[in-house]
Parts: structure tokens; sequence; C-alpha cells
């Protein structure tokens, strides 16, 4: 499979995301999901299934250094002490001794930046995270924790989907080599009705999910797509054999109008756009 390149860091161009995935059916399709051939897991501290994606990461029976695994750590414990405390939790529960990368999940205007980059930085230096990087940043977010960090920050993660207009943030995250991982990537459900992507599906045989993956693909734009069905599971890793035109991706691209933005909660940053 195609992989982005950031610092060092490899990342395989679609992966797994795991939000609201519980228990055994978790399980079930993160296991499923290696067996048919995603090598990139998306987890968080604040999902509640750490355990579970580490035993289908197990139970798979790929080999650990050929998966991708993403978690990330809570607003709440950004604090120095209380993170480091939280990724040897997050360790625990996925049965790992290190994670491939770990990422701040949401910033927190309460706690100094400088704190938890700092934080962050010490995690990388211990041997628990090969690489690491933020979530949900804004642009000045972005170059305060660049010029902060003593290593490199290698992802921003944030939503992006055929609607939300995020280029001014991802233009920051490229200009210091920060791969770029997409979040609600079907822009929760909205995608699969959408009359542009499933006309541009049907001229290449494809659903509208994997039209808007696709999309995403061909920007270097990693999107983590989330099913509970074990049938979408092969839909959307389907999507890195799609080819779009120039032509096509510019249509989807007239599909970003105002107030797309499905993700944001309290602790939201001002967002750029
Ligand atoms: N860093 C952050 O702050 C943050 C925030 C949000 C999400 N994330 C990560 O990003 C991942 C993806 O985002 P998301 O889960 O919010 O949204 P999403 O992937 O855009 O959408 C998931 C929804 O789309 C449906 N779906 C999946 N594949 C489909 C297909 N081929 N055709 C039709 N419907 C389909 C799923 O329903 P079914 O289950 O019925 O298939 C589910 O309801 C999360 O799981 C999580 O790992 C990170």
């Amino acid at each position: 499979m195609r992989v982005i390149e950031s610092h060092g860091a490899r990342i395989p161009i679609i992966g797994f995301g795991t939000m609201t995935l519980k228990d055994d059916l978790c399980i079930d399709l993160v296991e499923a999901a290696l067996h048919l051939g995603y090598r990139h897991l998306d987890t968080a501290q604040n999902y509640g299934n750490e355990r579970e994606v580490g035993a289908g990461l197990r139970r798979s029976g790929i080999r650990r250094e050929d998966v991708f695994l993403t978690t990330k750590v809570w607003f709440n414990r950004l604090a120095e002490g209380d993170f480091e405390r939280s990724v040897d939790e997050s360790l625990a529960r996925l049965g790992l001794p290190f994670v491939d990368l770990l990422l701040i999940h949401w910033p927190n205007a309460q706690i100094p930046l400088a704190a938890s980059i700092a934080a962050l930085c010490k995690v990388k230096r211990a041997g628990l995270a090969k690489h690491i990087g933020v979530a949900n940043f804004n642009i000045a977010m972005i170059e305060e924790a660049n010029k902060l960090a003593t290593e490199p920050l290698a992802c921003l993660q944030i939503e992006a989907h055929p609607y939300l207009d995020q280029s001014r943030v991802i233009a920051a995250a490229r200009r210091h080599g920060m791969a770029v991982v997409g979040y609600c990537p079907l822009a929760r459900g909205k995608v699969p009705g959408d009359e542009v992507l499933q006309r541009v599906g049907r001229a290449h045989g494809k659903t509208p999910a994997q039209v808007a993956l696709a999309d995403l693909e061909q920007q270097d734009i990693i999107p983590i797509p989330r099913t509970s069905k074990r049938e979408r599971l092969s839909e959307n890793l389907g999507s890195v054999e799609l080819s779009l035109s120039a032509a096509e991706m510019t249509e989807i691209d007239k599909l970003k109008r105002p107030n797309a933005r499905i993700v944001s909660p309290p602790q939201s940053p001002q967002w750029d756009n």
C-alpha cells in the first residue's frame, strides 16, 4: 500500500478509524480490517477501546512491525506528569511497548502548550512512541508547536471531507513537513447520498464513499474511515484502487461550503475557517 512519509514516519494512505467501536465488535473488526489489507489503525484513550484494538491486532496474527498504530492523549491529561501516566495507561491497555504515532487529541487552553509539547517530545525520546503529532490544532498552534518541539512533529490530524475547506491549515502543516490525516472522511454518513459523488462513482463502477476517500488520498490526505460493518471495510479499502481525473477532483472541490464542520466541541480552538 502507498505510504505518506513524514520525518521518518511511513503512514499507510488509508487507516481504520475505531471511534465508537466497542467490545467484541471492535476486536472482530480490527482483526477483519487487518486480514483485508488495512495496515493503519486509529484509536484514542478517549474512545475506550484501546484494549480491544490491541486484542484485534494480536488476534490478526499480522506482524506488529507491519501495522501503523495511532493513539491519542485526551485534552484533560496534557499536564506534565499526567501526560506520561496517560501514555503508560494507553500502552498497558493496548498491550504494546510503544505506538507508532502518539497525538495530542485536542489542545487545552488551560495548560501551556510548552508543557504538553515538552511531555509529548519526552515520550518520544523514551521510546514509547515512534512518532508524535497533534490533532485539531489551528494554524497559530501549529506554528507554535513546531517552534517548541525538540522532536519532529510528523502529523496533523483534522476533520477532512469533500464539504470542508481545510486548505489553509493543511498548507501550514505541509510547510513543516507534517503528514495530514483526515477524520470524518465520509462526513459521518453524508457522503453516500451525495449526487455528485454518486455520479463520479458510477463512471468508475465505484461507490460515493470510495470517491470521497480517493479524493483525499490523491491529495495526500490520509483518510481514517470508520465502519461497524465488515462489507464496508473492504468497500472503503477499495478506494485506493480508484484514480480520479483532475476534472473530477475539481468538481468534487466545488462541494466545499461554509459551516461544513461536523466536529466542534467546547475545547475546540478558534478555527481558521
Ligand atoms: N482526532 C479527532 O478529534 C477525531 C474526531 C472524530 C473522529 N476521529 C477518527 O476518525 C475516524 C472516522 O471519523 P468518524 O467515525 O467520525 O466519521 P466517518 O468515518 O466520516 O463516518 C462514519 C460513519 O459512516 C458510515 N460509513 C462508513 N463506511 C461507509 C460506507 N462505505 N458507505 C456508507 N456509510 C459508511 C458508518 O456507518 P456504519 O458503521 O453503519 O458503516 C458511520 O456511521 C473515527 O473513527 C476516529 O478514529 C478523530
